[in-house]
């Protein structure tokens, strides 16, 4: 019975979404095997790759705590996950970072040079597995938006990750971005999201985040082996590899989609 099961799952699910809290990432410990659980799909072995997000990563953490966020359960799992930096951006498309790595190290560099942010970048957010397609990532970008707005922050975008862009390596991000269903959203469900709160398109990033390693590194993260110098389609990839065995080097820019909201 299809119905009455949707309409029990339906119904645990408004219970959970009312008794659920946010908290500050640092505001506790949190459980291996939730993290684990939390963290466990979603992303390529290969996004940890970008040599500049290991460089600024540490002070990330350390200085913008109050913009990393966890949506709690009442049982106190913590069940989906987003956070962001602060930068100064005049409102000007010219004047946006090149993409995800390029705002962390403004947020850092800006920081260090005592320039007062006025936008929140939204980095990204992840929701655990079982409960995905429910709204609960919402939960976490509004929860951060307000954050913003208590901060006297006027600017509110995000170098969005297009979770189905994986499936159309081959394809332009700048064409991507623009491709939409019937009922004129996003064909991407994750720009879909963001569009649900009311953020619109601003930009393409193409080079949004730039992973490099030795070709081997490679294989290893891709299961994959690369005979040649050349380009690949790889597993997870929102574009292509280049692989130079000549400088034993593989090279991958991801391209991202800059979002504004409302
Ligand atoms: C992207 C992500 C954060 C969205 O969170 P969410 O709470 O599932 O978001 P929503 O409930 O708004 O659903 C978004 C879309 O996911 C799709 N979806 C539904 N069930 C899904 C499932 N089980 N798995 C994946 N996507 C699903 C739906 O199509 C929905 O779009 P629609 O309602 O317009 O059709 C979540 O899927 C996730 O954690 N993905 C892995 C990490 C990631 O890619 N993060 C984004 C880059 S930083």
């Amino acid at each position: 019975m299809p119905d009455r099961e949707g309409d029990y799952s339906l119904a645990v699910c408004y219970e959970r979404a009312m008794a659920m809290s946010i908290e500050r990432t640092d505001a506790r410990p949190w459980r291996d095997e939730h993290l684990k659980e939390l963290f466990s799909e979603g992303f390529p072995e290969f996004i940890t790759a970008d040599r500049l997000v290991k460089e600024y990563i540490g002070r990330i953490r350390e200085w913008f705590g109050d913009l990393n966020l966890m949506l709690v359960d009442d049982h106190d799992v913590p069940v989906a996950s987003g956070w962001g930096v602060p930068i100064r951006w005049d409102g000007q498309p010219e004047d946006l970072p090149a993409g995800y790595t390029e705002a962390l190290v403004r947020a850092v560099e800006g920081h260090e040079q005592g320039i007062e942010p006025d936008t929140l970048v939204i980095c990204g957010a992840i929701v655990t597995p079982s409960l995905k397609g429910r709204g609960l990532a919402g939960e976490v970008l509004t929860a951060l938006r307000q954050t913003a707005g208590q901060s006297g922050w006027d600017r509110v975008i995000a170098p969005v990750r297009p979770t189905a862009k994986a499936r159309y390596p081959l394809t332009p991000i700048e064409t991507f971005m623009r491709w939409s269903r019937e009922d004129g959203t996003a064909l991407d469900p994750w720009i879909r999201t963001h569009q649900r709160l009311g953020a619109t398109l601003l930009a393409a990033a193409p080079a949004s985040q730039t992973m490099t390693g030795t070709v081997a590194e490679w294989e290893g993260w891709t299961g994959m082996t690369f005979p040649d110098s050349g380009e690949y389609v790889i597993p997870g990839g929102l574009s292509l590899l280049r692989i130079d065995r000549s400088a034993d080097q593989g090279v991958y820019q991801e391209p991202n989609v800059w979002m504004r909201h409302s």
